[in-house]
Formats: C-alpha cells, structure tokens, sequence
C-alpha cells in the first residue's frame, strides 16, 4: 500500500455531486464574479470563525498584503513575524515596503512570544503571529504585549481554519486574519483561494474596495486597487466544503491520536507538542515529527511508497536569498534540520496511520 501525502482527486471523487451540483448551479447561471455563492461563502465563514466579516479574496498572500496595505504599513515600518512559517508571510511584509523583523518559535513550532518584547522598536507597526501547522500562538500573552505597546495584530492563520486558543478561533484574536484555500489545506479549493476575516467594519470596507480595484460602486472608485478577488465558483466549493469541515477536524485529531500513541516510545523523535492545557484546540493541518536523521528516514518512507514533506526547510527562509539572513534563529534552524511532515489529509485512514507509524518504528528500532 502506498501512502499519499494528500488526496485532492479521492476526496473530490468521494463528494463529487455534491459538487458538481454546486457548480452546475453556478455556470448554468453565468454567476461567475461576486455573485450570491461568493457572498454566502463569506457570511457563513465569519460566522464559523467568530468575526464579523470575511472577504474572499484570490490567495491567502494577497490577503495578508492588501490587509498590511488596508492599515497603512509601508516604507519605515517594522512588522515582527517568524522565520518558521511559509515565505508569503514575510514576502507580503517586504511587498508594501515596510522591514520583516523575525523572531524565534518555541518548542510548539510557533511564534516564541516571550521574544517578542525585545524585538519592539520605535519603527514597530504589527505583529503577524502564524498559526503554524494548525496550531495557534499563545494569543492571550502576544494580545496583552500588543495591547501594551500599541501594535496591530494580524494573523497568519493559512495553516489553522478552526483552531482555537482558550476558545477563540484564529481570525478572531487580532485586528484580522488571512486563511488560505490552497488544495492542500484542510479547506481547500480547487485552485488558488483565500479569504480575510475582521470585525473592524470600516477595515472590511476598506479590503472589499482594495480586492476590486478600489471600486466603491458601479463606476465610483475610491483611490487605487488591485483585482484579487475569490472566483464565485471556488465560493460555492468552499461553501459547500466549509460544512464538511468539523467533521474533518476531528477525523484528524482521531489520527493524530494514533500517531501519538505509536510514537510515544520512539526516542529519536519527538511528536508535535501537547496541547497546551487544553487551552489549545490543534486541528493538524500538518503532523509534525522532529526526527534525527530525518533525510534517511524520509528516504526510507518514499521507499515504502509513503510520502512525506519537509516544510519549512530544510534551508530556514531567512537563509533563502532574501536578504534577512542577518537574524540569528537557533530553534527555527535547528527545526528546519529535522522536521518531516508524514501523511495527515481528509482522506486517511486509521489503516495508512498504522503503516507509517510502524515503517517509522522500523527505521528506528
Ligand atoms: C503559513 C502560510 N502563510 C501564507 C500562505 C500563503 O497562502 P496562499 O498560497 O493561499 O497564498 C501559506 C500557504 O501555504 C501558509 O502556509
């Protein structure tokens, strides 16, 4: 048996009327651009992630980048992030002019929030905490931090569609968040997607203008804009998908338990951290190992037919050529080292969990 990272085409053929359904709606109609699909996909959104508003937009880094661009961060300002994330969020830092500053991620692969404090300068503008792998931050510590020093919070949460710290939806701690719909995310659309979500009502105003040409009505436009709008077509996907969700959340976090119960005695890895307290409700967009020889035991899964991921890795991203290799981030290299993401989608079984949990046991043992 061989075990696929992720299945896009089996859970597709595995809901496929429903789908085509939705689609055949959508283009018998000729609804096509900010049609009725694309607004209800938005309204049942924010109501899934506790906000006001969502707004569909084309992709999760066009999501960051107008939201960056909606609160004026530009040229001399200063946005802390991480390293430990995908490239988009520091890119869309560097797009509108302003400095990625990276601090490092603690042991839950997240932003290490105790280090944010000492990274504040004058310039500091925002903060982007990324709930990395579908696990968030401590927002209740980074909030207070924010609050203290007077900087926007916007949140990565492309990895994290209903995860939770101490209840609260990422999305819905800071001032806005941006998900991606990207194939491989547990909401996933097919082709490139993404959405906004904030109850600041002026700011949701403000990126329905700038995802559609700064267009404030038919022929009025408000200033300059871009067209990075979601296809009503995606929309009618993810809306359908969007109720589908919880049930896939637990289905991976049935999953995840038998990984973590396989690999408990595995010394030489170490499985994604625990939740914290209960405070942090992980819904494993990715399951995480840190392993030692990673690349050989990677090497040894692809040879039983299962595949795995390094990411981020195994080059951190401020090492890529990107000019940001002047930060000084142990954990975040020492992560890129040795992180493997073995298979976690929709699709998996218990059966495939237990295959690649034992061949892991076999390399090790
Ligand atoms: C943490 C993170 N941020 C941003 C993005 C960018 O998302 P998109 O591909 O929808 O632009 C991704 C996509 O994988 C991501 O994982």
């Amino acid at each position: 048996m061989s075990v696929r990272f992720w299945e896009p085409g089996k859970e597709y053929l595995r809901i496929e009327d429903e789908v085509m359904a939705a689609m055949r709606e959508v283009l018998s109609k000729g609804d096509l651009v900010m049609r009725q699909q694309m607004l209800d996909f938005e309204h049942n959104l924010a109501a899934f992630v506790g906000t006001t508003d969502a707004i569909g937009v084309s992709n999760c880094t066009d999501g960051l980048r107008l939201l960056l661009e909606a609160v004026g961060i530009g040229p001399g300002d200063e946005v802390i992030t991480v390293s430990h994330t995908f490239m988009a969020t520091m890119a869309v830092i560097h797009h509108v002019g302003a400095t990625p500053v990276l601090v490092d991620v603690g042991d839950d692969h997240n932003m290490n929030v105790d280090l944010v404090e000492a990274a504040i300068t004058p310039r500091t503008k925002a903060v982007m905490p990324v709930h990395l792998n579908g696990r968030l931050v401590q927002m209740d510590r980074l909030m207070e931090i924010a609050k203290k020093h007077d900087l926007l919070v916007i949140e990565d949460t492309a990895q994290a569609l209903g995860g939770a710290y101490l209840g609260v939806r990422g999305g819905a701690w800071g001032l806005a968040g941006a998900f991606s719909f990207y194939p491989a995310k547990l909401l996933g659309a097919y082709g490139d997607a993404g959405a906004v979500v904030t109850s600041d009502a002026s700011l949701a105003a403000r990126l329905r203008e700038l995802r559609d040409h700064g267009r404030v009505s038919k022929t009025g436009f408000s200033g300059w804009g871009w067209n990075c709008r979601l296809d009503n077509l995606q929309a009618a996907v993810l809306d359908l998908k969007l109720k589908k969700v919880p049930e896939w959340i637990g289905q991976r976090r049935r999953l995840a338990t038998i990984y973590d119960e396989e690999l408990a005695d595995v010394g030489a890895i170490k499985r994604p951290p625990a939740p914290d307290g209960g405070a942090n409700f992980d819904i494993y967009q990715n399951y995480v190992i840190e392993a030692e020889r990673r690349d050989e035991l990677a090497a040894h899964l692809a040879a039983k037919g299962i595949e795995t991921l390094v990411s981020p890795g195994p080059v951190p991203n401020h090492k890529q050529p990107v000019g940001l290799d002047h930060f000084h981030l142990p954990r975040t290299e020492e992560l890129c080292a040795h992180v493997l993401s073995v298979p976690l989608n929709n699709e998996l079984g218990e059966e495939q969990v237990l295959e690649v949990a034992g061949a892991i046991k076999d390399f090790y043992s």
